[in-house]
């Protein structure tokens, strides 16, 4: 198959679709990989890098989409790329229709075959391509919130390791799922006191057993978070009720609880935030200050760590995109997970959520291949 790696044009987005390593890969199998000139810059791959691996560099988005079978990218498509998607080209990429109509109706007349990333979902239900941007945002959301305790940067001033004869700082985790756990490691690591708060009895067992000493788990419910606000110096939330908007675990007035300076990273932020008081912000001006607390609230953390999240990111996904060797409609016959991924394909919605979400005729996914 002839695949296209564009270089993703969003606003501030650096990863790219395919690392070098993954063109290894994608040309051992047959494949013909042509990568837009710079695509990895903002990762740290180099054109040389890839040519020296068996891609051909292309100078212009035009060209790459013009040649190729199969796209592999990072983020949805912007507007000016809708007109450069040629009817059955299958795209494999992230797209979050739901939360965009035009898109939806733009892949839909442009007839392509939409595999997104974010709906593969294994047996068990874990959405396999999902999960390493939580662990890089879960591991990210310490990094951040350790920085922002500085009291340059509006926090307590307290280190979260503490020192020789001094405490070290109070860290309390919203959910234990990937994002959380990942938080867990790391600020138990940096030496803080760390509680995991969740709801699900199961998960706080397991969790209990894998944590080192300085991590706890605690029921999570409104009496029990609060009476952890006002002696905790960095919350995090990292809660998910898949397909729902998060439920509001810290409301507006239990910021009267907290001391000045304590730090709120909501990572949950991208489905609506599980603190009420938290907006989504940017990497260029990630934090802003509500009753002396620091609300952190970026909506894409894994985009200021590119290379780490690149490298994540294609870990999981080059897998699944070497079952292109099979073409998509037998790939996605043989593969229960892959199928999942199809969300649009040649002017079909064939993703139940996505129909429902616009109202538009569902075609379940089987009835296309
Ligand atoms: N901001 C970013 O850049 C970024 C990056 C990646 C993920 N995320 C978001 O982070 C959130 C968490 O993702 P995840 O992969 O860890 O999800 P996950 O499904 O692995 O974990 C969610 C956890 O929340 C728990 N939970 C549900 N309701 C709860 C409640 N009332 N109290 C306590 N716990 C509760 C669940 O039991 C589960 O353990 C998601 O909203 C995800 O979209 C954001």
């Amino acid at each position: 198959m002839i695949i296209g790696v564009p270089k993703e044009i969003k606003n501030n987005e650096n990863r790219v679709g395919v690392t070098p390593a993954g063109v290894i890969e994608l040309v051992r199998n047959g494949h013909t990989v042509y990568v837009q000139s710079t695509a990895g810059e903002g990762s740290g791959f180099f054109d040389d890098d890839y040519i020296g691996v068996g891609a051909t560099i292309l100078p212009t988005i035009e060209e790459v989409y013009g040649i190729a079978e199969m796209i592999i990218k990072v983020k949805e498509p912007i507007e000016s790329e809708y007109n450069l998607i040629k009817e059955d080209q299958l795209l494999f990429t992230y797209f979050h229709f739901a939360s965009y109509e035009p898109l939806t109706h733009a892949m839909i007349e442009r007839k392509a075959v939409c595999l997104a990333y974010e709906t593969v979902e294994k047996a068990d239900r874990s959405l396999p391509l999902l999960v390493p941007m939580s662990e890089v945002a879960g591991r990210m959301s310490i990094q951040e919130g350790a920085k922002y305790l500085e009291k340059p940067m509006g926090g307590r001033g307290i280190l979260l390791g503490g020192v020789p004869g001094v405490r070290p700082a109070k860290v309390l985790i919203l959910g234990g799922g990937v994002v959380g756990t990942n938080a867990a490691k790391m600020a138990a690591g940096m030496g803080a006191d760390v509680t995991i708060m969740d709801n699900n009895l199961q998960r706080l067992r397991y969790l209990d057993d894998i944590m080192p000493a300085n991590v706890n788990t605690f029921m999570s419910n409104e009496y029990n978070i609060r009476e952890l606000l006002s002696t905790h110096d960095l919350i995090v939330g990292a809660v998910l009720i898949p397909g729902a908007k998060a439920p509001h675990l810290i409301t507006r007035d239990m910021l009267k609880e907290m001391r000045p300076g304590t730090v709120l990273v909501d990572v949950a932020v991208d489905q609506g935030g599980c603190i009420e008081t938290c907006k989504p912000t940017t990497h260029q001006d990630p934090t802003y200050i509500i009753d002396d607390v620091v609300h952190y609230c970026v909506a894409n953390m894994p985009g200021a760590v590119p290379y780490t999240s690149t490298l994540a990111l294609t870990n999981a996904t080059l897998p699944y995109a070497l079952l292109a060797n099979k073409g998509w409609k037998k790939a996605c016959a043989e593969s229960a997970e892959l199928l999942k991924g199809l969300n649009v394909v040649q002017g079909k919605v064939v993703y139940q959520g996505v129909a429902e979400a616009f109202g538009l005729e569902f075609v379940p996914a089987e009835n296309v291949l």
